[in-house]
């Protein structure tokens, strides 16, 4: 018999995860189909989402040679039938304050600091780099994390330092570095560049450094089509950029510079999310997403 989501004790909530305590040791971490962006959580869901972004860390994370937060299948016993292939059991970690951004190409906020100020994170840049100009390596570009409702904060790797100390600094960089090498290179043999992408690392019992959260999900990484790319422009996008430019754009009738809350995504909208999910999942891991479980 499986147990009951109200079985276990409600810790807290993110933007689109719920978070469970399954014993002093292991979290139930259920994803949600909601969708947010620019750091609003948007009054529509995305059917499957929850599922998808979790088939998607599951196979990254599998992919990945690095030790992760993952303590069971994805059809563990431990999860509730009613929250079954959106969840996974993790161990609970002492999480690093600290949002890993791994950058393979200017854009987003990377690009707005480069035009003010030449850097990115700190990091002295060439001139003449444009929207989505590919770097010479890929930086390591952290953000402290942000309370709900407001923006994560692009910071220094000295800030870093400050914050958790050279050594565990310099694994966090090392780590992200390597991780999104390697799966960056998965993704473009594959026909995906994955331009960018955020991690979160937590430490387990005996001190080492796991990686957490969620990973090269579309939520926590910008996707772009190889086959499409150009420099100098915004990429039309698989992911959530997609969200973003119509909201941006002219038919939401929203500003992103005021106050207001987005507005909700007309249905066509959502569907069309869906289906870059989907498209996005399966290109990506040669997975169906039919056969990922509570699929239909
Ligand atoms: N293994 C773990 N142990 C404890 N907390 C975790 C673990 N993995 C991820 N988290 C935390 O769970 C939350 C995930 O929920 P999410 O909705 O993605 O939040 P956010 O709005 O911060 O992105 C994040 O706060 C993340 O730091
Ligand atoms: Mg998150």
């Amino acid at each position: 018999m499986r147990p009951a989501l109200t079985d276990y004790q409600h810790l807290a909530s993110g933007k689109v995860r719920e978070l469970y305590r399954i014993d002093a040791d292991h979290l139930l971490f259920v994803a949600s189909d909601r969708i947010s962006a620019f750091d609003y959580i948007l009054d529509s869901e995305i059917p499957d989402k929850g599922r998808i972004l979790t088939a998607m860390s599951v196979f990254f994370f599998d992919y990945l040679d690095a030790p992760n937060h993952l303590a069971g299948p994805a059809d563990d016993e431990r999860i509730p039938a009613e929250v079954l292939g959106r969840a996974l059991v993790v161990k609970r970690l002492e999480m690093m304050p600290v949002e890993c951004v791994a950058r393979g190409y200017l854009t987003g906020s990377g690009i707005i600091d480069y035009r003010a100020t030449g850097r990115v994170c700190g990091i002295e840049l060439p001139d003449g780099l444009t929207e989505a100009s590919k770097f010479d390596v890929p930086l390591f570009t952290p953000a402290t994390k942000a309370e709900l409702g407001e923006h994560d904060e692009n910071v220094s790797f000295e800030a870093i330092v400050e914050m958790v100390g050279a050594q565990r600094a310099a694994q966090l960089r090392d780590l992200t570095l390597k991780i999104y090498g390697e799966a960056a290179g998965h993704a473009l043999s594959k026909g995906i560049i994955i331009a960018d992408t955020k991690f979160e690392f937590g430490i387990d019992g005996s001190g080492d450094m796991v990686l957490a959260d969620e990973v090269f999900t579309p939520d926590s990484s910008r996707y772009w089509r190889a086959d499409a790319y150009q420099e100098g422009v915004v990429q039309p996008s698989f992911d959530k950029q997609f969200v973003r430019n119509w909201l941006t754009g002219p038919d939401s009738g929203w500003d992103r510079s005021g106050d207001a809350p987005p507005p909700a995504l007309p249905p066509d909208i959502v569907e069309a999310t869906r289906a870059r999910y989907v498209e996005a999942y399966e290109r990506i891991s040669g997975l169906k997403f039919a056969d990922w479980i509570g699929a239909k």
